[in-house]
């Protein structure tokens, strides 16, 4: 099942709590949530305040998405605060197992987040104790870029995997997606699909999120 999640990001940050009331309303499965330490990436973004502010404002689950350095230390703050999802990437400080089984123990799922000059291989060794995979599909830390069309391969090389697994592993893919990126991504085995621009920009954020499930499911 293909799954939109629109990124918090591209909002107007002085009405999140109502653009993610909408979100919920136009039909989205789900919120990105982009968490920047100015470290990792050179951007900074929000903390779990604003996620535990947002958990008044919608029941949708949270996809908490941490680019920070040190991801093991902000693991239960996140989850207190209501992330259903913490995506972190193994290129940042944190041991990636300790992270892993510290999101398990803090009652959210955890993802594993893959830079575009990442090979997929890395994180193949978590693969069968991780919900989702992300596979980024821009260098992390604006939104509003062009979707890097190279990582079509990195997507379609983590599905094999999990399939010759039998895993039911989730593949997240974000940055650049719209209804044009959006088939490419699905067609190579991506269900979750991240946009910020593309739903926020839009003159109707309800069509685009139909419009975009719409492309990915014509081809998955
Ligand atoms: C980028 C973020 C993305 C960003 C995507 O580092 O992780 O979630 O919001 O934005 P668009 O869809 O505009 O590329
Ligand atoms: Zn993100």
């Amino acid at each position: 099942m293909i799954c939109i999640a629109p990124s918090i990001l591209s909002a107007d940050f002085s009405m999140l709590g109502q653009a993610a009331a909408d979100m919920e309303r136009f039909g989205a499965d789900i919120l990105h949530i982009d968490v920047m330490d100015g470290h990792f990436v050179p951007n900074l973004t929000i903390g779990p305040v604003v996620v535990k502010s947002l958990r008044r404002w919608a029941s949708l689950p949270f996809d908490v998405h941490l680019m920070i350095s040190r991801p093991l230390d902000y693991v239960e703050v996140f989850a207190k605060a209501g992330a259903d999802v913490i995506s972190f990437h193994p290129e940042a400080e944190s041991d990636v197992r300790e992270t892993i089984n510290k999101i398990k123990e803090c009652g959210a799922k955890p993802a594993l987040a893959i830079k575009p000059a990442t090979p997929a291989k890395e994180i193949f060794p978590y693969l069968d104790d991780i919900y989702m995979v992300l596979v980024m599909t821009v260098e992390p830390g604006f939104g509003g870029q062009s979707f890097m069309s190279d990582m079509v391969g990195k997507i379609s090389e983590v599905k094999a995997e999990i399939d010759r697994r039998g895993l039911g592993v989730n593949i997240e893919v974000d940055g650049g997606i719209s209804p044009d990126t959006a088939p490419l991504v699905a067609k190579a085995g991506a269900n979750w699909l991240v946009a910020g621009s593309a739903i926020f920009n839009a003159p109707s954020p309800k069509e685009m999120i139909e419009k975009m499930r719409r492309a990915a499911e014509s081809v998955s």
